[in-house]
């Protein structure tokens, strides 16, 4: 590895690129506003990816969520491979399909039957109309911060640029997020904070009778990262089924990463429906919902020329076969509190404010906050040019962090060596951002 990132290629594609790709990346999220140009990848192996310019980096992005085995596993690999022989698309289904299915019940508790979509997205777009068609229902609470998709009902307080754009905590305006979004979509979406059991209580009680369900990520993994208070899980479980409101977990991140069973087996909490994406297939294209068989097999049709497809539904076998082996959760998760305790020892000599934790394979570091966020008002709180600083100088000595926000993930290919070599980056540039402040 170099010691110090050098990327011109990188840029020049990217120059390239602004000229037939609309903002020069296929998904916004490929180039933050922090960066002048995206990193452009050539391959990845293991926990390692490799530019263009030849430069190497150990990952913690795991390509957004999917890369629970690291890159290129062998068996995912074999697995896809061995179905591209025998045909990628059919419209129709595959014995596969089956097992796969049969699987998923057994393994997501709230899972008396699946239904398939190809991202997230749509499976949570396909749960909204479930929920509806079941209760007879039209409202559904969601929370600030929390991500679900980008469609015109999902992309609701998402990402508010300020607390001042979010109105009063007790009553949240709504905002949009996309020029093109309807107004309109925003008329069945009640806006919550996160974490505050007594405010969706009071909502309850006034709105029971127009509330079809509540929309939740487990943990609310979309801004840097913010746990469920003790108890409060448990809460909207309790308020929702005495209240006749279903609860949906949006498990596309937390799924298959907490644990096989997501944080639903995680945190013993089981909802009445979840969505499940991202880690599920391994780095291949597959999302979809899973629950109670009267809610998923409410009269809703899923549709979707690639839904499950057979290439993904290969993949999914495979992978869910790798994360079954004996001590892979553990050992992200021993890996995990490797990097979270040493940063946190390094902050801590360095005299450097830092929050950072993690749970199972997923991490997070917060400069400037001593303690978790309860909420997304409190992420304003984080000192996001401190982080830009980190992540700049962690990526130019060959550690890949995620490009505008501290949340990170470990995959079954990290190694100790891996964590051995992030430490001393991050003590490095830690030493350097203490040199500034002091
Ligand atoms: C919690 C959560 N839900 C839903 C989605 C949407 O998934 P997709 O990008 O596959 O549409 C995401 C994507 O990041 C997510 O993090």
């Amino acid at each position: 590895m170099s010691d110090r990132a050098k990327t011109e290629k990188s840029k020049e594609l990217f120059d390239r690129a602004k000229e037939s790709i609309v903002g020069g990346v296929a998904s916004t999220l490929h180039k933050s506003e922090y960066e002048e140009y995206p990193i452009y990848i050539e391959r990845g192996k293991g926990s390692k990816l490799y530019d263009v310019d030849g430069n190497e980096y150990i990952d913690y992005m795991g390509g957004f969520g999917p890369m629970i085995l690291g890159y290129c596993p062998p068996a995912i690999g074999e697995a896809v491979i061995e179905q591209i022989a025998k045909g990628s698309q059919f419209a129709a289904p595959t014995e596969s399909l089956n097992d796969v299915s049969k699987k998923l019940t057994e393994i997501i508790p709230c899972a008396d039957v699946v239904s398939y979509q190809g991202t997230g997205t749509e499976a949570n777009m396909v749960i909204f109309r479930m929920v509806r068609a079941y209760t007879g229902k039209d409202k559904i609470i969601k929370f600030e911060g929390h991500y679900h998709g980008w469609s015109d009902e999902e992309m609701i307080s998402f990402a508010p640029d300020s607390v001042k754009m979010m109105g009063p905590r007790i009553k949240p305006w709504k905002t949009l997020g996309s020029a093109g979004q309807l107004v309109k979509a925003t008329e069945d979406i009640i806006v919550l904070p996160w974490n505050d059991l007594a405010l969706v209580q009071k909502t309850l009680k006034r709105q029971k009778h127009e509330i079809a369900a509540i929309i939740t990520e487990p943990i609310m993994c979309n801004c840097e990262v913010v746990y469920p208070k003790p108890g409060y899980l448990e809460g909207l479980r309790e308020v929702t089924a005495e209240n006749d409101v279903l609860l949906i977990f949006d498990e596309i991140i937390t799924g298959f990463r907490l644990s096989l069973g997501g944080a639903q087996e995680y945190y013993k909490i089981t909802p009445d429906i979840c969505s499940f994406g991202k880690a599920v297939a391994g780095g291949f294209p597959l999302a979809g919902v899973a629950g109670k068989r009267e809610i998923v097999g409410a009269d809703v049709h899923p549709v979707g020329t690639f839904n499950a497809n057979p290439i993904s539904i290969a993949a999914c076998k495979a992978t869910i076969k790798e994360l079954e082996k004996p001590g892979v959760y553990d050992r992200m998760a021993r890996l995990t509190r490797r990097l979270t305790e040493g940063i946190k020892a390094i902050a801590k000599k360095r005299n450097i404010i830092l929050y950072c934790e993690g749970v199972a394979s997923i991490w997070q570091v917060a400069f400037g906050l001593r303690e978790r966020m309860n909420d997304f008002r409190d992420n304003f709180g984080v000192n996001k040019s401190d982080y830009q600083i980190f992540r700049k100088g962690c990526l130019e000595r060959g550690i890949r962090l995620h490009p505008s926000r501290g949340r990170f993930y470990t995959s079954a290919a990290h190694t100790d060596e891996d964590v051995h070599r992030t430490l001393f980056v991050v003590d490095e540039v830690l030493s350097q951002i203490s040199k500034r402040q002091n």
